[in-house]
């Protein structure tokens, strides 16, 4: 298949945006990256952010193991003074894979030791924590949950690629979403989990609404019934009760969001080159968030912006943008040079990927004002990730620059930045899936491998990449 990432400067990665049909800029000042700025009135030292990287490491009880102290450690050193700590359920039944982090009181101590294990990291690297932001992702993975689908509405789309893990086939047609009562009891375990995340030590937690997960379901829910279905009013009745309790029971905590401002709707592999395809949906689409009802490949971001502007008036003091569905549409989510094993050839240049990311990032951060917004999707860009984001920064298009995968192949990408203007070659990722990879394998004693960087973090994921290929439960990347 073609190889995309050709480039030999940011100047050629402009030049190719340009045939694109983008305007896409890139700095060698990375001045504007190492500006402080004030999150939720807390000073945070630069504009780098850890992105949420699960690592599928925990325990089956839900706590951090070695590699997720480890992981933690390496993120602390590193020298982002934001780093978004992954997702971690709310309870058992919203856990996406049974070894997914848990928020619970006998989970606390072992994730506070985590946290401090990270900041302890950041000052024996010699750094302050007192310009450090570090939190945790709370999540409820709805119709992701590793059990069973636990859904906000029953998406005509989304129900077509859906398995239920109970049964190991797609989920069934007479399956009841969640009703009112049990998302209202949701919410309060979310403002629980808040609680408990600042008792140990958070500086700030992201109620997600990303990636398909329950809130994310629920901002697209026009086809629920009921007090949190329909209208843009009720969709959102959840997340502002939310954030109101929580104000009221923790007012020091920075909240933010990831959030979905664009889900797409499934792609699939088709033909001898399994490149992705759109499935085939009956118009107008009313479940894609985001999505032009009449096309859902095109951005309609007239309700993801009104949805900014109503967080950002309760109180959210951060907010972190993501676009897809890592299942059904993880081109979207993460442009990628060579597919996950269950995913498909770029249906698109990925540097449309990318471009798509800074658009729909610049125009969030113009809807947030003041409140900072962190950019994601920089992955693909491997070494000019942080000339594009230098510009984005300095135009004014985001206050952050987040890296995903990247930040797995080289957790000290701000301090390479910072000591030699420059990553580290030998460890930037190439984004060719091999995190995903070992994430979506599941054949191990514990139903689920741990995820890390095999390429460049050889030691500690190279013989665990070999042993789940030994298994051929990871298949070659189609
Ligand atoms: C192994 C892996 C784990 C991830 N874990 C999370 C997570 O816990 N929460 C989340 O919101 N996104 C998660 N993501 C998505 C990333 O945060 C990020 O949005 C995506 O990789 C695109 O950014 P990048 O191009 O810098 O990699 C994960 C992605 C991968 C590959």
């Amino acid at each position: 298949m073609a190889r995309y990432f050709k480039y030999k400067s940011s100047a050629d990665v402009c030049a190719d945006a340009a045939k694109l049909g983008h305007d896409l800029k890139a700095t060698s000042d990375l001045s504007p990256l190492f500006q402080p700025i004030d999150v939720g009135g807390r000073t945070v030292g630069n504009r780098f952010c850890v992105q949420p990287m699960e690592g599928c490491d925990g325990t089956p009880e839900g706590f951090p193991d070695e590699l997720t102290y480890r992981r933690y450690v390496r993120f602390g050193a590193g020298g982002a003074k934001l780093i978004w700590g992954e997702a971690t359920a709310i309870e058992e039944r919203a856990r996406m894979n049974p070894r997914q982090l848990l928020i619970n009181e006998a989970t606390m101590p072992a994730l506070e030791e985590m946290l401090a294990d990270c900041r302890q990291a950041h000052v024996d690297a010699g750094y302050s924590t007192n310009d450090l932001l570090l939190g945790l992702q709370l999540t409820h993975s709805g119709r992701y949950s590793h059990k069973t689908p636990l859904m906000a509405m029953r998406d005509p789309i989304l129900d077509l690629v859906t398995i239920d893990k109970a049964t190991g086939k797609l989920v069934a047609a007479d399956k009841p979403i969640l009703t009112d009562a049990e998302l209202e009891r949701i919410g309060e375990l979310y403002v629980t989990a808040a609680i408990r995340a600042a008792k140990i030590g958070c500086d700030f937690i992201d109620l997600k609404q990303c990636h398909r997960y329950l809130l994310s379901e629920l901002l697209a829910a026009k086809i629920r019934p009921g007090k949190f279905g329909g209208s843009l009013e009720n969709r959102l009745r959840l997340i502002l009760d939310v954030i109101r309790a929580i104000r009221g029971e923790c007012p020091d905590l920075v909240l933010a969001t990831r959030m979905n401002v664009f889900d797409g709707i499934p792609f699939k592999g088709q033909g001898d080159e399994f490149v992705g395809q759109p499935i085939t949906v009956s118009l107008p689409v009313e479940t894609s968030f985001g999505a032009a009802a009449d096309d859902p490949s095109q951005l309609d971001l007239t309700e993801p912006l009104e949805v900014v502007r109503r967080l950002v008036d309760a109180g959210i003091g951060l907010i972190n943008v993501s676009l897809g569905n890592p299942y059904a549409c993880p081109h979207y989510v993460r442009p990628a040079e060579m597919p996950p094993v269950d995913g498909y050839h770029a249906p698109e240049h990925p540097l449309l990927g990318v471009l798509r990311h800074f658009e729909a990032t610049a125009a969030v951060q113009k809807a947030a004002g003041n409140v900072p917004v962190v950019g994601s999707g920089y992955s693909w860009l491997q070494d000019y990730a942080f000339e594009a984001g230098a510009a984005n920064v300095r135009d004014g298009r985001c206050q952050f620059v987040g890296l995903g995968r990247g930040s797995l192949s080289q957790p000290d990408f701000a301090a390479n930045l910072e000591k030699h203007g420059a990553l580290n070659r030998k460890t930037v990722c190439r984004t060719f899936s091999y995190c995903t990879n070992l994430m979506r394998t599941k054949d191990h004693p514990w139903g689920q491998y741990a995820t890390g960087c095999p390429p460049f973090d050889k030691e500690v994921y190279g013989p665990l990449w070999k042993e789940a290929e030994a298994k051929r439960v990871v298949p070659k990347a189609n």
